[in-house]
């Protein structure tokens, strides 16, 4: 097995040089853009590690693991649109670099070129990726049109929430690693455990990612802060406060959810002081560790060496603790 900055090196050497299309450019350059804009490539990764963990060949993975950062990379230029997001990465969103219509048929391009990468697959393998990979596709929509949906809504639940975010992200983090052990061969139940752990790593990153959309740094975050609170979006986080909150306070919180625009910087303070007061933050610290824990108890029982399961144990713990 190789580390883990390494399989992030060998990853970022394949798509250096991987064709994205050149013309029409219009169509084309936003693809590249987003594509090379950095990011984590936690997904990638993911898949390519998966595939030596069970005793395959990364190298084998690597179109796989290309498809799932492409296609993770087509719902994020489509999802800033939906979001009015402004900043990617750090970087202008494509359709703020360039227009919403080149944000939604680029996007539409990602999405076919993500299937065309399952193209050189013996026919077995390519037909069982295909079908973890379109099941996962779906319910990525799925948690997208709860995401929007709950904006509408005040009587979110916390079960409905997590739910959502099962299928927004966590999915996506337990496919990536399943098509790794379908590329080297794994057995149903070993598949099946990754993928669990992968879940459950996904689940703890959403969470991560909730708190540091609140309370991260701009400059490491990439991301706008206090842009979920401006959404008016009804993460655990505010679940939660309503639950830790005096009726005054609740009552507070529910009020400052119901502005349109609501970017107001005066907003994002109070509601970051209720998240606080409420207890909320120390909760989703909480639930971040446990689902970190759920993730590790999937693999633990395996029956792969010490060695290869420490790395999967290291990758959850540097997660849990991300600042970016
Ligand atoms: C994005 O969710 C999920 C998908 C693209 C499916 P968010 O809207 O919560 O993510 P960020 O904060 O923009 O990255
Ligand atoms: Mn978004
Ligand atoms: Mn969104």
């Amino acid at each position: 097995m190789l580390s883990i900055p390494e399989y992030q090196n060998e990853f970022l050497a394949y798509l250096k040089t991987y064709p994205f299309g050149k013309a029409p450019e219009g169509l084309y350059a936003p693809v590249s853009y987003i594509m090379h804009l950095g990011g984590k490539r936690l997904r990638p990764v993911l898949t390519l590690l998966a595939a030596d963990f069970f005793d395959g060949d990364y190298r084998k993975a690597m179109d796989a693991a290309l498809a799932v950062e492409v296609f993770h990379n087509f719902t994020l230029v489509h999802d800033d649109i939906m979001d009015g997001a402004s900043v990617r990465r750090g970087h202008p969103c494509v359709h703020e670099k360039w227009d919403v219509n080149t944000g939604i048929l680029s996007g539409d391009v990602m999405l076919v070129m993500s299937y065309k990468l399952f193209e050189g697959y013996a026919p077995e393998l390519q037909v069982a990726l295909l079908r973890v990979f379109n099941k996962m596709a779906a319910e990525v929509c799925e948690g997208q049109q709860y995401d929007v949906d709950f904006e509408l809504r005040g009587d979110v639940s916390l079960d409905e929430y997590l739910l959502m975010i099962t299928y927004k992200t966590a999915v996506l983090v337990g496919t990536a690693l399943e098509m790794g052990a379908l590329v080297a061969g794994a057995a149903a139940d070993e598949a099946r455990a990754i993928y669990d752990y992968g879940v459950n790593l996904g689940m703890a990153f959403q969470l991560q990612d909730d708190y540091l959309d609140a309370f991260g740094d701009e400059e490491t975050f990439g991301k706008k802060i206090g842009g979920d609170i401006a959404e008016n979006k009804k993460t655990f986080l505010y679940i939660k406060a309503l639950e830790g909150l005096d009726n005054e306070d609740a009552q507070l919180l529910r009020d400052l959810y119901e502005l349109h625009p609501a970017d107001t910087e005066e907003k994002i303070k109070t509601v970051k002081e209720l998240f606080v007061s409420s207890g909320a933050t120390g909760i989703i610290q909480d639930e971040i560790r446990s689902y970190t824990q759920k993730a590790f108890d999937c693999i633990i029982p395996l029956g792969t060496e010490d060695s290869k399961k420490q790395l999967l144990l290291d990758f959850g713990r540097d997660l849990m603790t991300r600042t970016v």
